[in-house]
């Protein structure tokens, strides 16, 4: 067992104030979970899932990413935010809900809205995680295009750091879209495309041109 001696001198008394101060606030009267909070202070307006209340204009958080659920409590936990907009409903509130002790962490409440109620962290759950186009090059593409997008003549797989950035998109929807799938030129990519997304490693053909060409073509590098 511990025990903590406090320093006698002119900072007690601060302490003290501090500590009544919170106490009195009612930030001591109760530890709630997230999901306390949740359930008795977001429900009726969110959903008992997150899935919005229509009646209450309050849109859902189930479909939200956990960055952006973070971002959006930050602000409306932040007080300063009051400048007209919708989002003076929620401040209203998020006062209320604070003075009833019912403060919590933005992050501590994304992550459990996230991982509770979207069916995407269910996913993530299972293996899944969404890759940058910089991962997923490096680790699904590279071996038979090159590290450097030179092209891998053993692989067969052509250079890709001669394209512009237009091209590239084109030639990535249409491989994504599997238009050329019908045997031809593009069937063994296409293929390899298919695969590669059922291994959770899908993305935009817009962020995967934009990775290529401003990383690997001398133009795009400029
Ligand atoms: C009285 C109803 C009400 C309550 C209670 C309420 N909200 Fe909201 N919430 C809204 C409305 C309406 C909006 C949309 C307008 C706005 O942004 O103010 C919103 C917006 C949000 C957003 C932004 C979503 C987006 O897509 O921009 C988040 C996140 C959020 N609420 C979380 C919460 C959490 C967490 C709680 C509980 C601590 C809570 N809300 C309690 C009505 C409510
Ligand atoms: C197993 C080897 C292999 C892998 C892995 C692979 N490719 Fe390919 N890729 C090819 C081959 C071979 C071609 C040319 C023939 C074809 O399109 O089927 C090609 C063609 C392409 C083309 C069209 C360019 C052209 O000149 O026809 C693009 C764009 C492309 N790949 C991007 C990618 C991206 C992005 C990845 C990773 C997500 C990837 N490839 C992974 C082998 C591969």
């Amino acid at each position: 067992m511990k025990t903590v001696y406090l320093k006698r001198g002119g900072t007690l008394p601060l302490v003290l104030v501090f500590v009544i101060g919170l106490a009195a606030s009612g930030a001591f009267a109760q530890v709630l979970s997230m999901e306390d909070i949740y359930q008795k202070t977001c429900a009726h307006c969110h959903g008992i899932k997150g899935e919005g209340v229509g009646d209450k204009k309050a849109p859902p958080l189930n479909t939200l990413p956990q960055n952006a659920l973070s971002y959006e409590l930050f602000n409306l936990t932040a007080v300063t935010q009051s400048s007209g907009s919708d989002h003076e409903i929620m401040e209203h509130n998020q006062r209320k809900i604070e003075e009833k002790g019912m403060r919590y962490h933005p992050d501590d409440m994304a992550r459990y809205i996230y991982t509770t109620f979207n069916p995407l962290a269910k996913l993530e759950s299972r293996g899944y995680h969404e890759y940058s186009a910089e991962e997923v090059y490096a680790q699904m593409c590279a071996k038979c295009h090159g590290d450097k997008a030179q092209g891998d003549p053993d692989k067969k797989g052509p250079p890709l750091n001669t394209y512009a950035l237009h091209e590239l998109e084109m030639e990535l929807l249409s491989l994504k879209e599997g238009f050329q799938s019908s045997g031809g030129h593009h069937a063994l990519m296409a293929e390899t495309l298919k695969r590669i997304e059922n291994r959770g490693m899908a993305y935009h053909p817009k962020d995967m041109a934009t990775y290529i060409y401003f990383h690997f073509n001398e133009k795009g590098k400029k």
